[in-house]
């Protein structure tokens, strides 16, 4: 078995994201640790365990995170996922309790207890993953891998020109991440661009599944179809994080690059880009595997496989 911690600011495609892991027969997952991000922490933990419900997954046990960012007030992606997060469709998100215990001390027990076995996927901003290291800067070596939706390979942004919203939303913790010298793979909004884009054939694939999964997944994106429509004049949406979750499962599915990569920090224009440096032009950093190229007939199979 695998040990698994995902880290998740659970809107509509971390749900996605959630319920692969969750029927992934070879994961042992040991924690979902929620941050804020797409939506406001108490909302992101909600939506976590309304889709740990709806796997029968309740041994799983969800810590509550970071409210914010680590410098910064939280800035949120509702206009995309809408207000709760899941689609704004009447589900009932409320009432549920997380485990007992902070996500940030979890993370660090469960790393420490377990060196060189966890497998960590992060989905979100990486608010929590930073203050894990900031408090034990050895998890960085011990953590057998990460792999990571965030950034973007080729300096295209979802949630400005050049930035993607994980990275962007708490530039900081991102550069605190990748300057840990944690082996990534990170998995960037370019590739979900290449990968991940699900139109009305594709909908009406997932939705011929039949089940109960298969159409919370599709009716939970209302709100990003018409935010997608908006931004990229498609009728569809796009599914980053389950790309990034199946990248994490079948590894073999994801071509990569060894890249230096650099995080902007600070309000300028650049804020949160992750600046891809595949010459050390910044100088001998370690290096990241960057996703430059994920199979989309593997990735298609994985998720049908979780939501039939
Ligand atoms: O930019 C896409 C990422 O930001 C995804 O993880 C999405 O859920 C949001 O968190
Ligand atoms: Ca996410």
């Amino acid at each position: 078995m695998r040990k698994v911690i995902i880290d998740t600011d659970t809107a509509s495609d971390d749900a996605v994201a959630l319920i692969m892991a969750f029927m992934e027969k070879d994961f042992d997952i040991l924690a979902v640790t929620v941050v804020a991000g797409n939506v406001p922490l108490d909302m992101a933990v909600q939506n976590a365990l309304y889709t740990r419900e709806l796997c029968d997954a309740d041994h799983i046990p969800v810590y509550t995170g970071l409210a914010k960012p680590i410098l910064r007030e939280l800035e949120t992606a509702q206009n995309v996922h809408g207000c709760d997060g899941l689609g704004d469709i009447g589900l009932p998100l409320k009432g549920r309790s997380p485990a007992e215990g902070h996500a940030v001390d979890t993370l660090i027990q469960l790393i420490n207890q377990n060196p060189g076995e966890i497998e960590l996927i992060t989905l979100g901003p990486l608010s929590n993953i930073a203050v894990a290291l900031l408090r034990d800067p050895s998890i960085a070596r011990k953590v057998k891998h990460c792999t990571m939706m965030g950034g973007s390979g080729n300096h295209i942004g979802n949630v400005s020109p050049l930035a993607e919203f994980n990275i962007w939303a708490d530039p900081e913790a991102a550069k605190v991440v990748f300057d840990s010298s944690m082996p990534i793979t990170m998995v960037g909004i370019d590739a979900n661009v290449r990968s991940a884009f699900f139109d009305q054939q594709d909908i009406d694939t997932i939705l011929a599944l039949g089940t109960a999964k298969a159409q919370f997944a599709i009716n939970i994106q209302g709100t990003l179809n018409k935010y997608i429509q908006g931004l990229y004049n498609f009728n569809g949406f796009d599914l980053p994080d389950p790309l990034t979750m199946a990248v994490a499962i079948d590894p073999s599915c994801c071509k990569t690059e060894a890249c230096a990569v650099h995080v902007i920090i600070g309000d300028g224009l650049g804020r949160g880009m992750t600046i891809i440096d595949k010459i050390g032009y910044y100088g001998e950093k370690n290096p990241v595997d960057v996703a430059i190229d994920v199979d989309r007939k593997r990735f298609l199979e994985i998720l049908y496989k979780a939501l039939s």
